[in-house]
């Protein structure tokens, strides 16, 4: 069983986390990055996919072999910035379905508000794995949560690059049954809600903008 947070320490994943975090990397360098990482983290949160067996032939005889079993994994990307770690996941994973969530921060009450969803059907027989690089104070990823709970799904995981205390803890208050999977948790937020040391705005990172 996947634990509440798992923080995927692997050489090749902190190493390529560490060029992602310094801010002399280009454009183009932190997306292939992300990308890079992003297979490395799919093959940790998609480690409970069911299986079961099917009969093939090898070129020297027949044989029970294990295979996916059960309805294609479904992944959500939370808008915009979820893109970069869907599309390597997708590279690993291509037959799965795919979905995806808008949400902006309303300027007066500070509350994620919906302007967008698509997800795809029988969320309930699914995998579902919410993509999203910066697990910060944690209120959109909570509200995407609650909306796929809603359409049904009820096998989440969640698929961060980074996150923050203040994020991982409201997630555990939430939906305690969803696992986290990150690269790293670190020191804290800021003032504005960024992840600190962090690696800056990862949309503006991910696209060049500013
Ligand atoms: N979103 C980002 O892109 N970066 C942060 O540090 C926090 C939220």
């Amino acid at each position: 069983m996947l634990e509440h947070l798992t923080v995927v320490r692997h050489p090749l994943v902190q190493h390529k986390l560490t060029l992602m975090r310094d801010k002399n990397t280009s454009t183009a360098g932190f997306r292939r990055l992300l990308r890079e990482i992003s297979l490395l983290l799919a093959y940790e949160v998609t480690r409970e996919l069911d299986m079961t067996t099917c009969t093939i032939e090898t070129p020297l005889q027949p044989m029970e072999a294990p295979i996916l079993d059960g309805k294609k994994l479904a992944l959500i990307s939370i808008l915009r910035a979820g893109n970069g770690l869907l599309d390597g996941i997708l590279e690993l994973v291509p037959a799965a379905r795919v979905g995806f969530i808008g949400l902006y921060r309303d300027p007066e009450t500070l509350q994620p508000v919906q302007y967008y969803s698509k997800v795809p059907a029988e969320l309930e027989d699914r995998m579902v794995i919410v993509v999203d690089p910066m697990l910060a104070t944690g209120n959109s990823s909570v509200a995407a949560i609650d909306l796929l709970k809603k359409a049904g799904a009820k096998n989440l995981r969640f698929l961060c690059l980074l996150a923050a205390p203040e994020g991982v803890a409201r997630m555990k208050e939430a939906h305690p049954d969803v696992p986290i999977v990150t690269a790293a948790v670190d020191s804290h937020l800021n003032d504005h809600g960024y992840i600190v040391p962090g690696l800056g705005d990862a949309g503006d990172r991910m696209f060049g903008t500013k």
